[in-house]
């Protein structure tokens, strides 16, 4: 049964919202597994095991977080050229932009030859002032569904073999 691999990180909910709406979606799907990982815990061998990816982000400082880099940074060489043309999707939890981090992942994504299966999904809270930004996330309902929907459809595609 293939898996579908979520990798996330998420300072203040938002993006583990996303992430955890996108592994329910898939779970809705019979006939892959799903596995959802904080990015610290998430090593090459998870990479190498999965079929498909969800790669699930904060933008901070028009970047990707930090401690997804270091996930990137840690697995990209013990991955690179095995992976070549698995599925992948991207969400971004952002207060105002995201395409920063859409970029930075897309870009890896490249270098790992995965195959896009949308549009990054980007969520913006609009959190403007230091209190907003570091409050805790609640993200409106049909935001996450965008996301169980990139999970739902990445999980069919895997199980019925069409990625
Ligand atoms: C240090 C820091 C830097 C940030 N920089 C950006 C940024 O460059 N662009 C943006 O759109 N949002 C930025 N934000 C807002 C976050 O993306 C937003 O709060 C989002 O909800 C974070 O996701 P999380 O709830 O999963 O941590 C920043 C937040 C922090 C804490």
């Amino acid at each position: 049964m293939p898996t579908l691999l979520i990798v996330y990180h998420s300072l203040t909910g938002g993006t583990l919202q996303m992430a955890q709406a996108a592994a329910a979606g898939a779970a809705r799907e019979t006939g892959t597994r799903t596995l959802l990982l904080r990015c610290e815990d998430a090593q090459p061998r998870d990479l190498l095991n999965a079929g498909g990816y969800i790669f699930a982000t904060p933008e901070n400082l028009a970047s990707m977080s930090g401690k997804m880099k270091d996930f990137f940074d840690r697995t990209y060489y013990p991955a690179l050229d095995r992976l070549n043309g698995r599925p992948y999707a991207a969400l971004i939890c952002a207060g105002s932009d995201g395409r920063s981090a859409a970029k930075q992942i897309e870009r890896i994504a490249m270098g790992w030859r995965l195959r896009s299966i949308a549009e990054p999904t980007i969520v913006c809270t609009h959190a403007q002032t230091p209190e907003e930004i570091l409050r805790a996330k609640h993200l409106p309902q049909e935001d996450l569904l965008a996301c169980e929907e990139i999970g739902a459809t990445l999980a069919a595609g895997l199980a019925l073999g069409i990625f």
